[in-house]
């Protein structure tokens, strides 16, 4: 909460003003724990993770992907909780002014404001997509597509629902709009309650819920018994073991170890500048060594365990490997809204199940989503005296008015997601590498990921965390502009371009924001 404060200890700093401010604080351990934990397991754990596994070679992929996670992820992961710790020092809670203090040069802001950007901009869609999965749940509950069996049907109820078509099921956009602005509500009302009365609290009974539910779903994933008439290939263990047999050969292919990096980035949440914005709200000697690490365990136990479970596991029992691997290169949505649809009407309790799957979706999405809308929320705020009631409806009409073209154009989506959710993060990921290690030093870098520490950081990741990791990712990044960024840049539609100038004007806004919120914050004491 924030309010001016006789003296200047230890829960504040002196503002840009020279007045002393009360910061907001996490009120436990384990609250910030949850809270990191909500904002890492989301929709890229039970959606993104089958799909980008079984697409890449199933348990091959698993080989780029721990290598990714042990020497990009982890180290990225604790040297973004110092930073953001680091920063919090100086009032700061967002990459912009974080930067700004690690490293005092005038363009280190402006590398910074990426971390505004892309969870801003990813909110345009991330946003809608958690609407899309609490409207599905109330589908499920209330049977509301109830007898439509091929994904063709589905397909058809869930444009209609989007707005792309009319059919018998759904009339132009009211539907989604009210599932959108009541998502919308949510996330606000929970950023409004603040830092620890608002995203803790809220985190402590959704994640909880989200793994009860999770668990829920594996057991009967793991008890399916194939349907009347299955083949051989249709059962629990061959679904298992889709996901997990070694295509081995695929291992010498750059694709798959960009698409297990990016997955890699994309579920951790590193490279975002959400983690440095949670870790700000910590004590100045807070631990930040095992929270980080428990981030990444509590994540990769809802991905691995969890989200390898259920969809494909389900998938291949009821249709088989074979359009398993068609409906996996149909796109992530088909596997989470179509087929998962179809599947739970087959079993008893099927409503129930199918409502449970989505709610599961909304959950995980809506505890990213308050994350990834909170460095826009930190930057007006601080930067510019407002409260945080006032900072959280300016962000709100923000995305409300902006989000229009996500919901309204084709490809727009795609587009937002290719720049800001995939590309921007590996250049942000290797940026803030390079600085960490080699501007504001390795040294000083170790130091602050030590203090505190509730666990020993074994110190071979000094090393890594200098050298491994910058040229991992700019290998890694150079592969990706040679391999991904030709074709999105051959000619496109009008949409697209537009897509391009609202992430162009957005980088701009943000970044003459960012001018004008740090104008008065000098570095030498820094
Ligand atoms: N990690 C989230 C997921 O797996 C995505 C996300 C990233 C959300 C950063 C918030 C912040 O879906």
């Amino acid at each position: 909460m924030w309010g001016e404060q006789p003296s200047c200890s230890p829960h504040c700093y002196i503002s840009s003003q020279g007045t002393s401010l009360i910061r907001d604080r996490w009120a436990t351990k384990t609250g910030l724990i949850l809270a990191l934990a909500g904002n890492a397991i989301g929709l890229g754990n039970f959606l993104r993770f089958p799909g980008q596994a079984a697409a890449n070679g199933g348990g091959a992929f698993m080989i780029p992907y721990f290598l990714s996670l042990l020497l990009i992820g982890i180290p990225l992961m604790w040297a973004e909780c110092a930073m953001g710790r680091y920063g919090g020092r100086f009032g700061h809670g967002h990459t912009a002014g974080i930067f700004h203090r690690l490293w005092p040069h005038p363009i280190s802001k402006y590398i910074g404001v990426f971390g505004i950007f892309i969870p801003f901009t990813v909110a345009l869609y991330y946003i809608p997509i958690t609407s899309w999965c609490l409207a599905f749940s109330w589908f499920s509950f209330s049977g509301a597509y109830e007898g439509l069996v091929t994904r063709a049907e589905i397909g058809d109820f869930l444009k209609a629902f989007q707005g792309w078509e009319s059919n018998a099921h759904f009339h132009g956009r009211g539907a989604l709009y009210f599932f959108f602005l009541l998502t919308l509500a949510l996330n606000l009302m929970i950023l409004t309650g603040g830092i620890a009365r608002g995203i803790e609290r809220f985190a402590k009974l959704a994640l909880p819920a989200l793994f009860g539910l999770a668990v829920v779903l594996v057991i009967r994933v793991l008890t399916l018994s194939p349907p009347a008439g299955a083949g051989p290939d249709q059962t629990v263990l061959s679904g298992l073991g889709f996901v997990w047999n070694p295509d081995l050969r695929l291992l010498g292919d750059w694709k798959v170890w960009m698409s297990a990096a990016g997955q890699v980035f994309f579920t951790i949440s590193v490279g975002w500048g959400i983690i440095h914005t949670y870790t700000s709200y910590l004590g100045p000697d807070d631990d930040v060594a095992l929270t980080g690490l428990s981030t990444v365990s509590l994540n990769e136990f809802a991905e691995i365990v969890l989200g390898g479970t259920i969809a494909i596991t389900a998938s291949v029992v009821f249709f088989g490997i074979i359009a398993t691997q068609d409906i996996v290169a149909g796109g992530t949505f088909d596997l989470g809204f179509q087929a998962m649809a179809i599947i739970f009407q087959q079993l008893p309790f099927g409503s129930l199940l199918g409502g449970i799957w989505f709610l599961l979706l909304f959950f995980a999405g809506l505890t990213s989503a308050v994350a990834i809308t909170q460095p826009a929320v930190a930057l007006i705020q601080e930067g510019f005296g407002v409260t945080r009631g006032r900072a959280v409806a300016l962000v709100g009409l923000a995305l409300l008015t902006l989000s229009v073209p996500a919901l309204w154009w084709r490809g727009v989506l795609d587009e937002l997601d290719f720049w800001a959710g995939t590309f921007a993060l590996l250049l942000f990921g290797f940026a803030e590498a390079v600085i960490f290690g080699w501007i504001f030093g390795i040294e000083r870098g170790w130091r602050e990921i030590t203090r505190g520490a509730d666990i020993r950081v074994p110190a071979i990741v000094k090393p890594v965390l200098k050298y491994v990791t910058p040229v991992f990712l700019g290998a890694i990044l150079l592969g990706f502009v040679f391999q991904s960024l030709g074709g999105p840049l051959e000619s496109a539609p009008w949409q697209i371009w537009g897509a391009r100038g609202l992430m162009l004007a957005i980088f701009i806004g943000l970044a003459s924001m960012v001018r004008v919120a740090l104008r008065a914050s000098p570095t030498e004491d820094a």
